[in-house]
């Protein structure tokens, strides 16, 4: 793999696994996030390793700041070979305590954020003729899970993305991956308090996405075993799908607890 490689949300969790996992062969990794303390962390974490991490304070939502890491980039560094737009954040919702502002919040990080990114990424890389463009979405996208309508709209929303981009791109020498992982224990899945079936360590996710990375396949999905299952669950008829996903609603989003809590 060649770099430099450009990570967003590399502060914490899979981003920051995956930048230490790329520094430890060796590349340039320019890392960002809002929280600049995390970033120099990163840095300090990553010192005796032979790669090298470069941070870039950004709120990915600010579409302004976006293009000026990338001007800045283009201009110190060389344009990046690889961009992992994975940056996004998650809150659950039950359906019953409805709230916009959730979707708001969700919406301009996970794809609004994945979206500046391109527009900095996309012109440069096809006027380069190369580059490759890897979007962080989830397995949450594959179906509308409960409690996670805007989490799930929004990892599909950046598949039908992908999809779009990747035959498109192909013809300027651009490749679009997604990179769909399960659940993986990070500072986000920490606050969860149901079960994760098949939970991954962060850097067991970075090391699938960095051999993804080196592949030129469309999908990086991980652990296989959920990854399949949710896409069978795609595919069901709907009633069965919908006893099935019923199943997994949380108690929290139940009747009885927003009866409760007042509700
Ligand atoms: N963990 C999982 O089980 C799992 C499963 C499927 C998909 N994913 C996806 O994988 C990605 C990373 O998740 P994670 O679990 O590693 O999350 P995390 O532990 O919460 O880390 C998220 C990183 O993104 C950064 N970030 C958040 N909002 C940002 C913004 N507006 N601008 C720039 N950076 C921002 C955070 O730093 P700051 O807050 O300092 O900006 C942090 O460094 C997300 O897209 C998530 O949806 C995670």
């Amino acid at each position: 793999m060649r770099g430099p490689i450009w990570i967003t949300g590399a502060g914490r969790g899979i981003g920051r696994a995956l930048a230490l996992r790329l520094a430890r062969e060796g590349l340039t990794v320019i890392a960002s996030a809002r929280t600049a303390g995390d970033l120099q962390a990163l840095v300090r974490d990553a010192e005796s390793l032979p790669g090298r991490i470069l941070p870039e304070p950004l709120d990915v939502t600010d579409r302004e700041a976006c293009a000026g890491v990338l001007a800045r980039l283009e201009a110190a560094e060389g344009l990046p070979e690889i961009v992992v737009l994975n940056a996004g954040s998650h809150q659950p919702m039950p359906a019953a305590r409805f709230d916009a502002t959730v979707f708001d919040r969700l919406y301009a990080i996970n794809v609004g954020g994945v979206v500046n990114g391109l527009a900095a990424v996309v012109p440069r890389f096809v006027a380069r003729r190369r580059g490759r463009i890897a979007v962080v979405a989830s397995v949450a996208g594959y179906v509308g899970l409960p409690t996670a309508a805007a989490y799930s709209g929004t990892k599909a929303g950046l598949i039908a993305v992908c999809e779009s981009l990747r035959p498109d791109l192909a013809q300027f020498g651009v490749t679009v991956q997604v990179i769909s992982p399960g659940f993986v224990k990070t500072p986000l899945t920490d606050r969860n308090e149901f079960p994760m079936p098949f939970l991954m360590e962060a850097d067991a996710a970075a090391d699938r996405i960095a051999k993804g990375l080196e592949s030129d396949r469309f999908e990086i999905t991980f652990p296989r075993r959920l990854s399949w299952l949710l896409k069978v669950l795609r595919v069901l008829p709907h009633p069965l799908k919908f006893m099935l996903t019923k199943g997994a609603i949380p108690d929290d989003a139940k009747p009885a607890a927003l009866k409760e809590s007042g509700s």
